[in-house]
């Protein structure tokens, strides 16, 4: 029987930053991964990836398409595939190498295996780094994996998860994604890009469920300009593989024929296998693990955090989860702000958000305020040939409080930390608008939307 103070399952955002903060608090910390990589699916095949495709693609289609609006001639533009996925590949070794060395520099346990819990302060690892370990605190950050969808049946090839959509061998022909939430509108764009047909089906008669409305829809019309075809209110009974085509059966409609399919409805929690029932821990009915507010399972010494727990699958709020679970073991406090956790989509344009949405509001009958800005009417927007989307900030009718911000637009992934930090600190949007950003930036925009909700904003 092997000791340490805390026992960490999974090497994820979550699992890992978990570990390098208790170890930062001087606890004695194992982490027990399955995959040969650290990071997760975030690093390994998820987050990172898809944003190096992402990046790569964008600049193939701007090679080919967009430079001549900046007065730049280019001959023929030509697709290097293999080139593209081996620099991505690269790019996550570079990641995956990093947690390596964190580890190391932190004096984390790396144990290669599956965690097993099989009763209180105890874990096996199975596999090749195959031990028993014994801790006083145990932290599950197993993560998730793919939503299966019935009648589709995967075989990790023509029909596949984002885990393939991140390394087609060529460019398909068609490329059908089932679900327009963020995975199928990041990997659709992606090989939109790189000359694929793609259509989308989605079961809702919106994209972006959970997004701001108004948003949501803008995204529709850009991404359909660019290509993208949608068919909403779509349900996809089946999927069936003849040779190197796919036949997808939708509800109401005719067949589709395509040489892919992505399935992208969403992830289930990764709690199968893991032991819980050896200490008592049961599941809520959306298979996740129940927690308190400071990550602790109703089983003592187990704690839980990320997408086994509830709250949005999202890599960010794993992280804040792993850090204030570990903070509130080690000092007794620990905290996570959940309105004020940014979603951002990483398409082109990407889209964030963070807070309450309209819908939102309206439904809580909380009186608001809106305020609207367009790229359009920023110069640095305009100079970027970025004139696309807006910014919406929605603050109490009352104290002018910020309660959420809603942009489509470039940068907008980096444009929401601001208004993140605002929520945190309790903000109003004349606080916003009152703080000097630096001209010309598309920083500009969340100032103008800002002035936008007391009906002053200047440059429209
Ligand atoms: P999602 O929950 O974002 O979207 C799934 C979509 O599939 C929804 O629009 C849903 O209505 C639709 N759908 C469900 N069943 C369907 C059916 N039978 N037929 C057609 N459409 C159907 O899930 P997604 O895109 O798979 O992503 C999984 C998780 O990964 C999400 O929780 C997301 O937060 C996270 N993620 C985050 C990223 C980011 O932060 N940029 C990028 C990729 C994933």
């Amino acid at each position: 029987m092997t000791k340490h103070d805390l026992i960490v399952i999974g090497a994820g955002p979550g699992g890992y930053v978990a570990a390098i903060r208790a170890a930062q608090l001087g606890l004695n910390v194992a982490c027990i991964e399955s995959e040969d990589a650290l990071g997760g699916t975030c690093v390994r095949v998820g987050c990172i990836p898809s944003k190096a495709l992402l990046e790569a693609s964008e600049r193939f289609h701007e090679a080919g398409h967009a430079l001549g609006t900046f007065g730049i001639k280019v001959g023929s533009v030509e697709l290097d595939l293999p080139r593209m996925l081996e620099r991505k590949t690269k790019v996550v070794d570079a990641m995956t190498g990093g947690v390596a060395f964190l580890f190391k520099k932190n004096k984390i346990t790396r144990y290669k295996g599956h965690g097993r819990i099989v009763g209180p302060g105890r874990v096996n690892v199975e596999g090749p780094d195959a031990v028993e370990l014994e801790a006083k605190h145990v932290l599950i950050a197993t993560g998730s994996s793919v939503a299966p969808l019935r009648g589709v049946e995967l075989d990790y090839d023509r029909i596949g998860t984002s885990t393939e959509g991140l390394s087609f061998p060529e460019v398909p022909k068609h490329l059908v994604v089932i679900g327009a939430g963020y995975i199928g509108l990041e990997l659709g764009s992606v090989w939109n890009r790189l000359g694929a047909k793609v259509t989308v089906l989605e079961y809702l008669e919106r994209i972006l469920p959970g997004m701001d409305t108004d948003i949501a829809e803008e995204a529709e019309r850009i991404f359909t300009r660019q290509g993208i075809e949608f068919k909403l209110g779509s349900k996809v009974t089946g999927a069936k593989r003849n040779g190197d085509k796919v036949t997808v059966s939708v509800e109401g409609q005719p067949d589709i024929e395509c040489d892919r399919v992505l399935v992208a409805v969403g992830r289930v929690p990764n709690t199968k296998e893991l032991g819980l029932s050896s200490v008592g821990i049961e599941l809520d009915p959306r298979g996740r693990i129940p927690i308190d507010d400071n990550f602790r399972t109703y089983v003592p010494g187990f704690y839980a955090i990320g997408d086994v727990v509830r709250g949005p699958m999202l890599a960010h709020k794993a992280e804040e989860e792993g850090v204030a679970c570990v903070e509130h073991i080690v000092t007794g406090y620990g905290h996570v702000n959940y309105d004020a956790i940014p979603g951002v989509v990483y398409t082109h344009p990407e889209i964030a958000s963070v807070g309450k949405t309209e819908d939102e509001l309206k439904a809580a009958g909380v009186p608001y305020k809106k305020g609207v800005f367009p790229f359009l009417a920023n110069g640095r927007a305009r100079a970027l040939n970025a004139a696309e989307g807006r910014v919406k900030i929605l603050a109490h009718a009352t104290t002018d409080r910020i309660l959420g911000v809603h942009i489509i637009g470039a940068r907008a992934g980096d444009l929401i930390a601001e208004c993140v930090v605002a929520i945190e600190f309790g903000a109003t949007s004349e606080d916003i608008a009152r703080t000097s950003h630096a001209h010309p930036t598309l920083a500009e925009i969340v100032k103008e939307a800002a002035y936008a909700v007391q009906g002053r904003a200047i440059h429209i």
